[in-house]
């Protein structure tokens, strides 16, 4: 069964805020060291609260749970794209970016970036998303590399 994909809720704020943080501890943890691993792992939930409700954010849902979320920004940026470790390779992701790609679509815009993880940029590859260069994001007292990754908006 493919994921149901509805609009994120204020409800659903412990919900991603575990998602994100078993994503990044048992599935980022792959490709970042423990002490980067442990600067990425922290969620002020006021911000957070803020931030998921100020851009549209889409929930994926399995089995009626939250298994992955991402978000939109205004100017094309998708800042957060995380899907469950219990839940990967199952489309879930693929989904969620459908409904970004569409949402992108509607509000004309041309074109979608990301800042991809090392983990995530065989997933936005497989989705025609271009690296534009690698680059080095201080974070808390560590250095993480990632990669600048873009895609035209394709026109309705
Ligand atoms: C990247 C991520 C979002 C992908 O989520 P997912 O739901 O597992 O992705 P999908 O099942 O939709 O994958 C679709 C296709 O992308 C490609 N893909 C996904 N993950 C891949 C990986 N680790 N290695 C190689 N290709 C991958 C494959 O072609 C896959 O199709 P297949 O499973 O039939 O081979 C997920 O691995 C994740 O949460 N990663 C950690 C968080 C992260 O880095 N987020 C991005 C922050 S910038």
């Amino acid at each position: 069964m493919p994921p149901v994909i509805r609009r994120y809720e204020a409800a659903d704020l412990d919900a991603v805020v575990g998602v994100f943080l078993r994503s990044v501890r048992e599935v980022v943890s792959r490709d970042y060291d423990a002490a980067q691993i442990a600067a990425w792992a922290q969620v002020d939930r006021d911000a957070w609260s803020r931030r998921r409700l100020d851009r549209p954010t889409w929930v994926a849902l399995i089995d009626g749970v939250i298994a992955g979320f991402g978000d939109l920004q205004s100017d094309g940026h998708i800042d957060m794209l995380f899907v469950d470790p219990a839940c990967q390779r199952r489309g879930v992701a693929s989904a969620l970016l459908d409904t970004v790609e569409l949402a992108a679509r509607v509000q004309r815009l041309a074109v979608l970036d990301t800042d991809a993880s090392i983990t995530a940029r065989p997933f936005f590859e497989k989705h025609a998303f271009q690296v534009v260069r690698s680059q080095v994001m201080a974070l808390r007292g560590q250095h993480l590399t990632n990669f600048r990754m873009k895609k035209p908006v394709r026109a309705v």
